[in-house]
């Protein structure tokens, strides 16, 4: 096991170049069985997930180069096998093989995902939709059993507005017998990178990135060439960790757009963004005021950076309050930043944050985005050695972390537990 060990205090400097969504890349993998001929994505993200997520379509016949930032992904030799086990167990995001599956062979029988189970993430809207579309669902030892004799097109309204069932929906209803309509989708753009690529594989899906989602069913799909979105949660993590540290980073290939909701809450706090058509410039001040924010779905403040921004906050004047209204306990970064000197608690859905210089500690990363706030708080403490262990967590969405740090100027390292 490794840890990452940070002597902070010293301001980030220099450019950043982002790469593809990792939520985007973990979707548009198992949506390329749809196709009969090879899908080729471009600007893949080098993580953890990924290389699971390659493992997933090996294991089931799929021919998967990887080469640097390129995925070629042969699926015509596919074979529907059931997945109780394996690489699946390994993978939030393996739920995206129920609906990938479900177009294709009508059948499918995978594990229940892993993951980061920061609290209970039910996939009854996933399962909701799937049984619309004519599928029969069981869940049989821990396995989802999914069998349709075909799927019809029909109207799915969501309870609630999720990406993963959107998602889940859009790849089944593809090879669907008629029109599918989503009503209350999900509007985040991993969703209209979804669409597109089915889009390029011969779908017919209108309204992606609306909260009406139409899906025209198609009997056959094949093979393009698609490029994934920037990783806007990974630009934002290092648009704050600049700020944090009061430094001046330029941070590249995002697109502005994405970003808006933690562009005008830095902006509320007094840092400075200058913005171009196709990276953000942080300019870090030497004191920040403190603001609310409240997590919610697309375009709202993502709940994903809801962590890495209560260590922003630490470094805020006064009090800030920070409420998840996607997730109602995702707060498992709070108990170690208290440990690191930060005055936090957490009442409800909210954090309460009052600011103060932080101290060195060895903390746990408890999940992915925890790590990276634990990062955070790290990069703004100069004297001492912030120990951050569950490194494995941060590796599913931060390629090239360490490296991308120390170029900007972090004294930054991994050691071995
Ligand atoms: N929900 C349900 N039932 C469902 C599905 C979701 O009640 O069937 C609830 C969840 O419990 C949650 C809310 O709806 O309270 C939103 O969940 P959503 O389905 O949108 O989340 P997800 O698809 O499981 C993706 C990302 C998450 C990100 C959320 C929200 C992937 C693989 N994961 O999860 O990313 O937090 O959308 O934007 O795309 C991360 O990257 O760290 C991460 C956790």
């Amino acid at each position: 096991m490794e840890k990452l060990m940070i002597t902070g205090g010293r301001p980030l400097q220099g450019t950043v170049s982002i790469s593809g969504a990792k939520n985007s890349a973990i979707a548009l993998i198992p949506a390329a069985i749809l196709a009969e001929s090879e899908v080729i994505l471009d600007n893949l993200p080098l993580l953890s997930d990924v290389a699971v997520y390659s493992e997933i379509l090996e294991e089931l016949g799929a021919k998967v180069a990887w080469e640097g930032s390129q995925m070629k992904i042969d699926p015509s030799s596919i074979k529907s096998i059931p997945m109780p086990n394996g690489p699946v167990k390994k993978l939030r995001a393996s739920y995206y093989m129920m609906g990938a599956m479900l177009g294709r062979f009508k059948e499918a029988i995978i594990g229940l995902p892993g993951g980061c189970n920061f609290e209970p993430r039910p996939i009854d809207q996933h399962i909701k939709g799937f049984e619309a579309l004519g599928a029969t669902v069981t869940n049989e030892h821990g396995a989802i059993h999914l069998h349709a004799k075909e799927l019809r097109g029909t109207k799915i309204y969501l309870d609630v507005s999720s990406v993963g069932a959107t998602i889940n929906i859009m790849l089944a209803a593809a090879r669907a017998k008629g029109a599918t309509t989503i009503e209350n989708a999900a509007k985040e753009p991993e969703i209209i990178d979804v669409a597109t690529l089915l889009n390029s594989m011969g779908a017919i899906i209108k309204g992606a990135g609306t909260e009406t989602i139409r899906i025209e069913g198609v009997s056959e799909m094949h093979g393009c060439r698609h490029s994934i979105i920037p990783d806007r949660i990974q630009a934002g993590t290092y648009m704050i960790a600049a700020a944090a540290t009061r430094g001046n980073v330029l941070i590249d290939n995002v697109i502005p757009k994405h970003m808006e909701a933690l562009t005008a809450k830095m902006q509320e706090m007094g840092i400075g963004i200058e913005e171009y058509d196709e990276s953000i410039r942080v300019l870090g001040a030497p004191s920040y005021g403190h603001v609310d924010v409240k997590a919610l779905v697309y375009p709202g403040f993502p709940t994903d950076l809801q962590s890495p921004m209560t260590s922003l906050l630490t470094q805020a004047q006064g009090v800030s309050v920070l409420s998840d209204f996607v997730y109602s306990n995702r707060f498992k970064h709070v108990p170690e930043l208290v440990r690191m000197g930060a005055k936090i608690r957490v009442e409800g859905r909210s954090a309460i944050i009052e600011g103060g210089q932080l101290n060195a500690a060895k903390v746990k990363a408890a999940d992915l985005r925890a790590g990276a706030a634990l990062v955070i708080a790290g990069l703004t403490v100069s004297e001492g050695v912030t120990e951050v262990a569950g490194v494995e967590y941060i590796d599913r969405g931060y390629d090239h972390l360490v490296s991308n740090l120390r170029l900007l100027g972090a004294d930054v390292w991994r050691q071995t537990e």
